[in-house]
């Protein structure tokens, strides 16, 4: 089918008179190729070209189609100020970490050490001492304390980075999720110094089930698959000059490392939360065996800074 691409936008275009299905992928292509923008008209393109090879591919029947339209609204309601349904879908079928992967995977297929943002980050979390706790109410469960560096590729410290840090309590939930826990517990804003250390004390986060009420959860269901992530730690560094620093270190003693619903561990980013005896002698006098510590270095790139949007308020 040969079909013309208006060259202004005043022109009437003329795409052709769609015969069968086979014509549909090639009108719809060339009705969008007139697209200014270079990169939207590259993305769109390959969109249209992947989404209706999809269908083809299983022949889509109407009530699949009318079930997908349904998903798609349902996660759009589902999201709001404090939930972000969207980000949770697209994490749970692997998008966000083949993304975030594409985008960082330098150092080879496991070595980078970014992983996804999440739907739980809240922007504007309280300004932390180094030195400080992020347990803002009492929140049961055994000491941890973090203590570790941002370095650049070279190996030299990178002071005056702007470190969010952000966990679920020792029960599986954020502050957000539980009443139990004053707003911003367990979340935290810290600087890293000269010497590029940032260090605070927390509790050692558990594991979690991603929530489950809206279709991200019937899907899960539907393939019989455990919501679970297994327990870590998120980071978030800024510093002008460097990229945007997104990961999270995962507990190595937690056995659903292999199984983490949203895909997000890889070898690097497995941490080693090492576990005191009650014979050792503790960082502060109020803490109670079993205690732990939790050591790591984070590089950091030359490159653009750049805040994310925040999943929620
Ligand atoms: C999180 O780690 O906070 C998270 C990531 C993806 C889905 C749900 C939660
Ligand atoms: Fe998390």
């Amino acid at each position: 089918m040969d079909m013309p691409v208006p060259s202004s936008p005043e022109e009437l275009p003329t795409y052709g008179i769609i015969e069968s299905a086979d014509d549909v992928t090639d009108v719809v292509l060339a009705a969008m190729a007139g697209a200014p923008n270079p990169r939207l008209r590259m993305v769109m393109a390959a969109f249209v070209r992947h989404l209706h090879a999809l269908a083809r591919e299983v022949q889509l029947t109407q009530d699949e189609y009318g079930l997908a339209i349904d998903v798609l609204n349902r996660i759009g309601k589902a999201t709001n100020d404090a939930h972000n349904e969207g980000v949770l879908f697209a994490d749970a079928v692997g998008f966000s970490t083949l993304v975030c992967l594409l985008n960082n995977g330098g150092n080879g297929p496991t070595e980078t050490a970014v992983a996804l943002l999440g739907p739980f980050w809240r922007d504007n979390a309280p300004l932390t001492p180094n030195g400080g706790s992020i347990v803002r109410s009492p929140t049961p469960g055994p000491a941890l304390f973090v203590d570790c560096r941002i370095i650049d590729p070279q190996g030299r410290p990178i002071p005056g980075v702007e470190v969010d840090v952000w966990q679920a309590s020792p029960v599986g939930l954020y502050e957000n999720q539980d009443p139990n826990q004053v707003d911003m517990n367990l979340r935290g804003r810290l600087h890293t110094e000269e010497d590029g250390r940032f260090w605070f004390r927390s509790v050692k986060p558990a594991g979690y089930p991603v929530p489950t009420h809206g279709p991200t959860g019937e899907l899960l269901r539907a393939q019989r698959r455990r919501p679970y992530r297994p327990a870590h730690l998120h980071v978030l560094g800024f510093k002008p000059g460097y990229r945007t620093l997104i990961t999270q270190i995962f507990a190595d003693d937690d056995e659903r490392l292999v199984s983490d619903v949203v895909f997000s561990v890889t070898r690097a980013l497995i941490g080693k939360y090492r576990c005191h005896d009650p014979d050792e002698t503790p960082p502060s006098p109020d803490v109670q065996a079993p205690w732990y510590t939790l050591h790591y270095d984070f590089i950091m790139q030359p490159g653009e800074a750049k805040r994310p949007v925040p999943p929620i308020k």
